[in-house]
This record gives structure tokens, sequence and C-alpha cells, in this order.
């Protein structure tokens, strides 16, 4: 262990300081935690990939305060990406736009691209506004395992490898960033969020899913987000349950309960089809049943439009092996 213990606090001077010193800092998102560190300096974002266990090849996010702060680590940015930047953000949306000389090739994995988005959680818009360099960060959790949506996930997965986690409360979106990239005068979407393919072609037209089994970067592989506990995603979950021939099993359904499980097995998502609930809600809910012994956690798949598409996504990705 690198640190006795990983502390957590509202420290905003603390967690400049240590920025600045090149250390690791876990910084509050509207979406998720990230693991931040001065994106500027090779050396303190190849601690990121140690702490996470994540493979070099999978480049980072670059988290900025300001869209002039942005304009100056790209070398342009198309018509599309103005007008969905202008429109999003700060918000959870990401873009891929070509990088300049300032983006070290680590952050990028050597691709020309750099992804960049300006959050919109309060704590972090106001630690980027303070300090003369980008962050780079990734979701604040081990490579491959379910990302964090509070402080105490983040300490109980990475307690001792970094110094401090900047606590800003629950992540209010819930699910990571939607991801968009600009070819030949299309907009493609690469990862599905809260802000849906819908909400983006009412801003610049008609989008392109990314649906190439070719992965653009590693990161985007198919087995993410995954709990230790086997995990299954079925439109069908009384047939599941009886497949599966055990009863201690953790059911994570929507709406309302079903009869086949106590109702202490389960946690429901959202009521009333709240579909932006159930994104906030998703990830605390994957903690939890993964810290329960349950022999199978259970999922009803959601129909697949809008955010119900973005954690379907999340979902089938933590339920590959
Ligand atoms: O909401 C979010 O986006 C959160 C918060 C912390 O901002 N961050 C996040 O980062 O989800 P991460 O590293 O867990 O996921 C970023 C995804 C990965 O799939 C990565 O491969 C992809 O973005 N990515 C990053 N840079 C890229 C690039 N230059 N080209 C293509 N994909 C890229
Ligand atoms: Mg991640």
């Amino acid at each position: 262990m690198k640190y006795k213990e990983t502390l957590i606090g509202s420290d905003i001077e603390y967690a400049k300081k240590l920025l600045i010193n090149n250390e690791l800092v876990a910084i509050p998102t509207e979406t998720v935690y990230g693991l931040a560190s001065n994106a500027f300096d090779a050396g303190a974002v190849s601690q990121i990939f140690i702490a996470k266990n994540r493979p070099k090849t999978n480049p980072l996010i670059i988290h900025l305060g300001t869209i002039d702060q942005l304009k100056e680590i790209v070398k342009e940015i198309p018509e599309a990406a103005l007008v969905l930047l202008n429109k999003f953000t700060p918000g959870p949306l990401t873009l891929l736009l070509p990088k300049n000389h300032l983006v070290p090739e680590i952050v990028t994995a050597g691709l020309p691209d750099v992804a960049v988005r300006i959050p919109s959680h309060p704590l972090t818009l106001s630690l980027l506004q303070q300090i003369s360099f980008p962050l780079a960060a990734p979701s604040a959790n081990p490579f491959g395992y379910i990302s964090p949506t509070k402080a105490i996930h983040v300490q109980r997965m990475l307690n001792g490898k970094i110094p401090y986690i900047l606590d800003g409360g629950e992540c209010k979106s819930g699910i990571e960033s939607t991801i968009v990239g600009f070819k030949d005068n299309k907009v493609i979407i690469y990862r599905q969020g809260i802000i849906t393919k819908e909400d983006i072609e009412d801003c610049v037209g008609t989008t392109y899913l990314n649906e190439s089994k070719k992965t653009v970067a590693p990161g985007m592989m198919d087995s993410h987000y995954a709990p230790h506990t086997p995990l299954y995603l079925t439109d069908n979950i009384e047939t599941m349950i009886k497949d599966l021939g055990v009863s201690d099993i953790g059911l994570i359904t929507y709406n309302e309960y079903c009869n086949t499980l106590p109702e202490t097995q389960q946690i429901l998502l959202f009521k009333s089809d709240n579909y932006k609930m159930g994104a906030a809600n998703l990830y605390a809910a994957l903690h939890e049943m993964d810290s329960k012994s349950y022999k199978a956690i259970v999922v009803k798949k959601l129909p697949h439009h809008g955010i119900g598409a973005a954690i379907n996504d999340r979902l089938w990705r933590a339920s590959m092996k």
C-alpha cells in the first residue's frame, strides 16, 4: 500500500495541492467518480494506470473547466462539435477531437484524437477552473470492475492506493458520459449515456451508433463494469431464476417487485418508468448486490431505447466474462 489510508473530505485546497504535486485525487463528477491527475504530466498520468491496474493501451478522458481551455489542447473543432459543446456542456458529454502537442501520448494511448469533457459537478468544475492544467481522469474503479457513484465506493476499491477522495456526494447522472466522435461530417456515438442519441439528433441531425466489433479503443471492449458475482441480464426473470436452480440470488429490477424471491433480495432501480433515476441508482445497486455473497445477480433488461439502451449497454458488458 502506497498510503496508510485513503482519506475522504471536501477540502478543495488540499485536492489542489496534491494535484499540483502530481499526486492522484478521486474527484466527483455528475456521472461517476473519476481518478484524476495532471493531464499535462506523463509521469502523473502513468500513476493512474498503476492504481487502476489499467492497460496503457486504454486512453483517458481529459476534463477541463471551460470551452476556451478545451480549445487550447485540440487542433480543430468541427461545427457539429461546437453545437454540441454549446448545448450540453458543462455536462455528461465527451467529444473525440484531434489532439495537439500539449497532450502527452500516454493520455490517448498514441491515438490522434483526445477525449475531452467539461463536467458539471460544481466542486470539480470549480477545482478545474482554479488550476492551470486539465485533469486526465478515468472512472475511479479497478480496471473492469463497477464504476463508483459515491466516495465510499472509491475508498473501498482503492484504499491505500491514492491519498485523497474529494467528496461531492452521490453522482446525479450515475452512468458514464456519452462519447461522440466526428468523421467525414458524420457524428458517431461511441458510448451511450444520459444524453441520448435522440437528444444529440435534435441538435445535429442524423447520428450513427458505433456498433463495429472492432473497438476504437481497447477500453470499449466487451467485458466491463462487472461485479465479481456472475451477472445474468434477461427479459424474463422468472425463467432465469428457475433455470439457475438456486435461491440465493440478488435481483435488480424496476417498477415492481417479482413474486418469486423475497423483497429483501431485490432492489428496484426505479418506479413509474423513471429511467433517469434508474441510471443514478445502477452502480450503487451493483455494488450492494456484489457485497452480499449471492450465487448470482439477475437483472431485468430495460426497454432498449434512450437511457434504457445506455443502462442495458452497461449491464450487457457487466454480464460478460
Ligand atoms: O463520465 C465519464 O466519462 C467518466 C467521468 C470520470 O468523467 N469517465 C470515464 O472514463 O468513464 P473511462 O476511462 O472509464 O472511460 C472512458 C472511455 C474508455 O472506453 C476509453 O477507451 C474511451 O473513453 N476513450 C478515451 N480516450 C479515447 C480516445 N482518444 N479515442 C477513443 N476512445 C477513447
Ligand atoms: Mg471506466
